[in-house]
């Protein structure tokens, strides 16, 4: 238990060249999940979001559409990015953009330290560059192109031509930070996770580190390198330096020591990035590298990369008008381990949403409040002596809260999930077995009925806290009716097992109303 201290989470930044697809909303959502975990846990949580908005994708894209870059970025903002936030309902505590002050002087800030402390020189470099990627990239990351593109080498990734370029850039001399980092990946090996990603990291490191160019002078839409203002930051470098300068870097000493150093919760395909060139990138500043950096999986459509470029995107609110912003939280949270690839299938949520939302947790709630109310006119019954059968309800609330907080430690948030949900399941089983319908037929079984009440409601209580950071709209709407005194958000969720019940409910209307439409 660390009370008060720090967590602070981010996601990646997302370019705007186009709207988010569910792989975008799904970082979001499990990033999300961790924070109202933490912030429930009595931790000092803070959740960062935003835009990546500079660099030649956006430009292109933006000139495509006869408007400049920062008129392109604010409307994708306005439009689809903030908008993203509320349709799976993020509660982010900031959001920011790479064009926004406090992060483009803050960005030269640390660019000039690194200058004056000699980790910068100027250099030439050729090589083939991904717009997509925004990325030079090394042969073995290139294939031959097929169709259109027969005869030329495309990007691994994005499956489009990459441009051979020719520039005097500035560079940072990352590759002497190669033996600082493997000592890192060594000493702290939750540093990169999960392991798979850890791996990666370290054989790509041990095949040897080059120097990174940091600048681009072809073209300016970017922040000015401060020594030499016909050069552009590279994107990536802006970008990654998000995660300070929107912590007070620069700017706010106070603010930037009591939140830093970050998880990072990014997609594995910009793994390198965030564990390699960002720690090497701080190091040099002799700035504490992050607390972490955790790589997911990628939403697969047809057994690639869910992705933009490739117009294989499900807009998120296709999901969400129909099963809601919790069935979208849940789905994805319960239905990919997380860390590992999965596929996204309007089957499978259908039938996840029917049995385990609606059927599972729904109807138990609808169930115990509807007796309550019918037998106890609303009054949450005290009960009598517990029986063995009680006593394993709470020994598996206890059991399964405390579970849950261990999975969650190690980001493991489908398995938090799942643990949770043998409380659901031993619940209803619980309440078949009691029968409270047929004990309320008799008068002489009124205790045992309060008793088996009772229970249920804490029961249901204690899972309504567990849930909450998963499906904060249908646990928020049951915690009233459970009489719960507070705000949800304020339980804590370390001692959901402990929660002593309200005294009175409310009837509830059904928390995952059945889906008539049939989609897919
Ligand atoms: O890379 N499955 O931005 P980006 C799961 N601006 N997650 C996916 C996904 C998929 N199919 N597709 C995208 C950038 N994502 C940079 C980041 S950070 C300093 C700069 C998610 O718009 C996943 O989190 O290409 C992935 O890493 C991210 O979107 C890439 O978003
Ligand atoms: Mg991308």
């Amino acid at each position: 238990m660390s009370d008060g201290s720090s967590f602070y989470i981010t996601t990646p930044i997302f370019y705007v060249n186009d709207v988010p697809h569910i792989g975008h909303a799904y970082t979001e959502v499990a990033a999300d999940v961790l924070a109202r975990w933490h912030r429930q846990s009595g931790d000092n949580a803070w959740l960062l979001t935003g835009t990546d908005e500079h660099g030649q994708k956006i430009l292109r894209t933006a000139t495509a559409n006869g408007v400049t870059p920062k008129e392109w970025a604010d409307r994708l903002v306005e439009t689809a990015w903030k908008p993203l936030l509320e349709t799976v309902n993020i509660a982010n505590d900031d959001f920011i953009r790479t064009t926004d002050e406090r992060h483009e002087v803050n960005a030269q800030k640390f660019l000039q330290h690194l200058q004056t402390e000699g980790h910068i020189y100027t250099g030439e470099y050729e090589g083939y560059y991904c717009v997509g990627c925004e990325e030079y990239k090394p042969t073995s990351d290139l294939v031959d192109g097929t169709g259109d593109d027969a005869g030329v080498l495309v990007c691994a990734i994005h499956s489009k031509p990459v441009e051979l370029l020719h520039e005097k850039n500035y560079f940072f001399k990352m590759s002497a930070f190669a033996d600082q980092l493997l000592a890192l990946y060594e000493a702290n090996p939750d540093f990169v996770q999960p392991e798979s990603a850890r791996n990666e990291v370290i054989s790509f490191v041990k095949r040897g580190l080059s120097d990174l160019s940091i600048s681009r002078s072809s073209f300016d839409w970017g922040i000015k390198v401060p020594w030499d203002e016909s050069h552009v930051v590279y994107v990536w470098f802006d970008a990654l330096l998000n995660y300070i300068t929107a912590a007070g870097y620069g700017q706010n000493d106070e603010e930037f020591a009591s939140r830093w150093p970050a998880t990072h919760i990014v997609g594995k395909d910009i793994l390198r990035f965030h564990a390699v060139i960002w720690p090497a990138m701080l190091m040099a500043a002799g700035i504490a590298v992050p607390k972490q950096v955790f790589g997911h999986g990628w939403l697969l459509v047809g057994g690639e990369k869910m992705s933009k470029s490739k117009l294989t995107g499900i807009a998120p609110s296709e999901i969400t008008d129909t099963f809601g912003s919790d069935a979208f939280r849940y789905y994805f949270m319960r239905a990919i381990s997380f860390g590992q690839d999965g596929s996204f299938s309007w089957e499978d949520l259908s039938a996840r949403y029917q049995s385990e939302l609606a059927n599972g947790f729904g109807n138990l709630a609808s169930r115990v409040i509807a007796m309550v109310v019918r037998y106890c006119d609303g009054e949450v019954p005290l009960g009598g002596e517990p029986t063995e059968a009680d006593l394993g309800i709470q020994a598996t609330e206890k059991r399964v809260t405390d579970a849950s907080a261990a999975f969650i430690d190690r980001l493991a948030i489908h398995e938090a999930v799942a643990s949770v949900w043998e409380l659901v399941d031993e619940l209803n089983g619980y309440i078949t077995l009691q029968e409270p319908w047929a004990l309320a037929k008799d008068p002489a079984t009124r205790e045992r009925l309060e008793t088996v009440l009772h229970t249920a409601v804490r029961g249901l209580g204690t899972l309504t806290v567990l849930l909450s950071p998963v499906i904060p709209v249908a646990t928020g709407t049951l915690w009233t009716a459970l009489g719960g005194t507070g705000a949800l958000t304020d339980q804590r969720i370390d001692r959901a097992w402990g929660w002593a019940g309200g005294t009175h409910v409310t009837p509830l209307e059904p928390l995952f109303p059945r889906i008539e439409s049939t989609v897919g």
